[in-house]
């Protein structure tokens, strides 16, 4: 069986991007489904860093495919920006990236409109989306009356949708008042065709590309943008991302559908983060809350905002684990919880007065949420040096196993650091407790995956 995917569990950010590039080594194909230039993913190796935004973080890897496939909202100045910057460090992009002709092509409209409409959302507080134009273009991609395909660039009839759609547009962003962008449809084609021109030989059918792999038995590593609490539909709402950025947005996204993936892995951060607006009900806007942000470097990769930085939130966690059918965990940043001398975990909200480890399906709901936190001892020894399972401190085990038996899943990987070297693997599953072993929440036990 081929696939393998890396979905983050919580609100983005969780080195999801670190994770694919050492993924990579055993994978024919790394493949971006969804979201755009939203994502910023970093990969540090042998004291470099690398940011990556809608190139796929195995990129950095000899002899391996990097796909963008239809699901994906594309920028075309951000991916040719991406493409140099990579080429002038001397990395060869060239045939290894593909992208799809179906991708949905991000706009100046599109950037225009996301910042016109951010904060005339949700009851008065802004989302604080990226930027990026990316709500507007899946919006009209679903809409289909102003969407425009990366393989249109290529059709003899491109100019005449593009003033068709820019005089709709124009008139659909007329009343925006002083922010409004005038929209020069000359200028925006021949902008375009440059870019197309550059774009060319990159562009074709990536779901006859995938499915032709998987049926081959090449291995493919599926790399999720954001986390599945920015679901559109199962996340924090109207908080979230455009997309499907649960585990349940692969099929969809790529085109190849679940039952070629034989290996999920949930990616958690060992505390939780979020960037915008939105209820995260374990943050700590405290002297934690510090420690947290300045240890980790929690300001954003795309923005730079400061990330806003709280306690690992397990019923939040758990929820999204099942729902993205992860059968394994990775938890990354757990270095950056060295010299506490006490670590709490949430593993049930009260709400109105109610306990539960349900996860709400209502953002108000989530808001009144009062975390019901359980106290674990903290080390003080550096992780950072940490390379086998058996060096990591007794605390920072336990933590680990807690964090397992909460969400019901082995945690396989653990991450101590930026670099790809700072890096345990675990190995069996003994920490996977259910409750009847004394371990966390209820949980079902995975079925097998279905064999092709
Ligand atoms: P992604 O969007 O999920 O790929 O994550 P980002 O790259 O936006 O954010 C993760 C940040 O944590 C990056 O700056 C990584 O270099 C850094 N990072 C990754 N793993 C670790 C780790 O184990 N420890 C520390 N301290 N930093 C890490
Ligand atoms: P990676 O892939 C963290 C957040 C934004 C905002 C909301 C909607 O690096 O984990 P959007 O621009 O998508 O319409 O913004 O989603 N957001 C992310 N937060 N990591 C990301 O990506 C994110 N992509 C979007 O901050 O709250
Ligand atoms: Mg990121």
């Amino acid at each position: 069986m081929p696939g393998t995917c890396v979905i983050g569990l919580q609100w983005g950010d969780e080195a999801k991007g670190k994770l694919v590039d050492i993924l990579t080594e055993h994978h024919d194909i790394v493949v971006r489904y969804q979201g755009g230039a939203n994502a910023g993913h970093t990969v540090v190796s042998g004291g470099e860093t690398w940011k990556l935004s809608l190139i796929p973080s195995g990129i950095l890897r000899d002899g391996v495919t990097c796909v963008v496939t239809g699901g994906v909202v594309l920028d075309p100045a951000a991916v040719l920006r991406e493409i140099d910057m990579l080429e002038g460090r001397g990395v060869t992009v060239g045939s290894k990236l593909l992208l799809s002709d179906r991708a949905h092509v991000v706009f100046p409209w599109h950037v225009a409109e996301d910042r016109l409409l951010d904060a005339s959302l949700s009851g008065g507080e802004p989302i604080g989306t990226t930027g990026r134009g990316i709500g507007p273009c899946y919006r009209d991609k679903v809409g289909r009356a102003m969407a425009i395909r990366l393989g249109d660039l290529y059709r003899a009839d491109f100019p005449a949708t593009l003033r068709h759609v820019v005089a709709l547009k124009q008139r659909f962003l007329a009343g925006g008042g002083p922010a409004a962008v005038p929209l020069d449809a000359d200028a925006i084609l021949a902008d375009m065709r440059r870019m197309a021109a550059r774009l060319g030989p990159h562009v074709r059918d990536t779901t006859a590309y995938l499915l032709d792999a998987v049926e081959a038995g090449r291995r493919v590593l599926f790399e999720g943008a954001q986390g599945t609490l920015l679901d559109v539909d199962h996340g924090t709402y109207p908080f979230v991302t455009s997309s499907n950025s649960s585990g349940l947005g692969v099929g969809p996204g790529s085109g190849v559908p679940a039952r070629w993936i034989d290996r999920s892995i949930g990616v958690v951060k060992a505390y939780s983060t979020r960037v915008g607006g939105g209820p995260l009900p374990t943050e700590q806007d405290n002297a934690i809350g510090i420690h947290l942000r300045e240890r980790g470097n929690e300001y954003g990769t795309v923005t730079r905002r400061p990330r806003r930085c709280g306690w690992f939130d397990a019923v939040a966690a758990r929820y999204a684990a099942r729902l993205s059918g992860v059968d394994e965990l990775a938890v990354m940043l757990l270095d950056v919880l060295g010299g506490l001398d006490q670590i709490s975990i949430c593993t049930a909200y009260e709400i109105d007065g109610r306990r539960t480890t349900d996860f709400p399906s209502h953002v108000d709901d989530l808001r009144r949420a009062r975390p019901v936190y359980e106290t674990l001892p903290g080390w003080h020894e550096d992780l950072s040096v940490i390379r086998e399972q058996v060096g990591l401190p007794g605390a920072a085990q336990r933590y680990v196993e807690r964090i397992a038996a909460l969400l019901g899943r082995p945690v396989r990987i653990v991450s101590v650091g930026p670099d790809r070297a700072q890096t345990v693997f675990r190995d069996g599953d003994g920490d996977a407790r259910g409750p009847a072993e004394g371990g966390g929440l209820p949980w079902p036990r995975q079925p097998a995956p279905v064999r092709a």
